[in-house]
């Protein structure tokens, strides 16, 4: 396979639990769809995960259960390099240095470090003085420092592999504009081009957000209100007749509450365009029963995930291959990334004598 003259890709997904539809609309679709045309490079995000202290047996079985996840939704190792960001010291390496460029101050003001040192603080105001309670004075409550320099990290995922496209969900735009950021000052800085600015990429789409069906903004596993591919069919049918509506519309064409709007939102990633517009058309006349909406809604969504769950839990159980497949992909990970490694630390002054 000759890779030399495709753009390199990278992107991960944090080892904290079992991938659901936002995972997948967000990223892991893209991610399949990418690996015949680009040199693609997709990782289990184990490090990123630690900057909430998770249960050391849970993080290492949710790294599995994710390369299960990839492979079922249809990455194949024999185009995608797939490996685990700790498989790869170099990246570690390269986070040290490249925080030495990186201010505190623009940490502090992303918006994820903001929600996320919230909530280990178990602060629930939205208020944004927070930079006081990170100081603060008790000694129970900390925020810890990889959390700040968490954006660091995703850069370096990306730079030490000289990649120009990373498909994320939007809520990781902030990241990679940071990330472009940190590119451009250290070529900079050094007076070097070693860094590409990398972009996100959706296939020509805006970036995907997919909605919570408990009527918040975003499905999320912190937010406790996932659709999982590993979900069978009952709990799923379960969780999206149990969806958030409102009283349906009252006159024709009546604007389409918020809550409601998410599930067209799902819909519009999961249905046939005319069944959408089928819904649509009954919003507008004022005969849509939501109850149908939400029956179709499942079917559809249970057509893309019930085939993954299969494959899923094939894969699962079988350590030998998720092992095998995880030895191949690190070793060319590494290769590329200790090759911008040498060159960051030669560029920076630290030189072997
Ligand atoms: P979570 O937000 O559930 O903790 P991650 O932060 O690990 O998930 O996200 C991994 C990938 O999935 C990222 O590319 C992210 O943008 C994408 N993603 C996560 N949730 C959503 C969502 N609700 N809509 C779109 N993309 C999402
Ligand atoms: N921060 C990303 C998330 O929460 C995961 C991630 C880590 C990532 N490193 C990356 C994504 C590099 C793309 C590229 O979803």
């Amino acid at each position: 396979m000759n890779q030399q003259n495709k753009e390199i890709v990278v992107s991960g997904i944090r080892a904290t639990g079992n991938l659901h539809l936002g995972n997948y609309f967000g990223a892991l679709k893209n991610f399949v769809k990418m690996q015949n045309d680009y040199d693609t490079m997709f990782f289990v995000a184990d490090l990123h995960a630690l900057t909430t202290n998770p249960d050391p047996d849970m993080l290492h079985a949710n790294v599995r259960n994710i390369v299960a996840e990839y492979l079922a939704a249809g990455l194949d190792p024999e185009k995608a390099t797939l490996f685990v960001q700790s498989d790869v010291p170099e990246v570690s390496e390269m986070y040290l240095l490249l925080n030495m460029h990186v201010g505190i101050g623009e940490l502090m003001r992303t918006a994820s470090f903001k929600d996320k040192a919230r909530k280990q603080l178990g602060i629930k105001s939205e208020s944004d003085d927070i930079e006081k309670e990170i100081i603060g004075t008790d000694s129970n409550k900390r925020v810890n420092a990889g959390l700040l320099t968490y954006p660091t990290l995703m850069a370096v995922d990306i730079l030490i592999q000289k990649a120009t496209k990373v498909p994320v969900g939007k809520d990781q735009e902030q990241h990679l504009e940071l990330t472009r950021r940190f590119a451009r000052r250290f070529n900079s800085f050094y007076g070097v081009e070693l860094f590409p600015e990398p972009t996100n990429f959706n296939f020509g789409s805006a970036p995907v957000k997919v909605p919570g069906l408990d009527g918040s903004g975003k499905m999320g596993k912190s937010e406790g209100n996932c659709l999982y591919l590993i979900d069978d069919e009952k709990t799923l049918r379960k969780k999206v007749m149990r969806a958030v509506t409102d009283e349906g519309p009252k006159v024709p064409n009546q604007p389409v509450s918020p809550t409601v709007e998410n599930l067209f939102t799902l819909m519009q990633l999961t249905s046939s365009p005319e069944v959408v517009q089928q819904y649509r058309d009954a919003y507008a006349d004022c005969s849509i029963r939501y109850g149908d909406l939400k029956k179709q809604l499942a079917e559809d969504i249970l057509k893309i995930t019930l085939p993954i769950r299969e494959r899923i839990l094939d894969l699962q159980g079988d350590d030998a291959t998720i092992s095998r497949i995880l030895r191949r992909g690190a070793e060319k990970a590494r290769e590329r990334a200790a090759a911008t490694l040498n060159e960051v630390r030669h560029v920076m002054g630290i030189r072997r004598f």
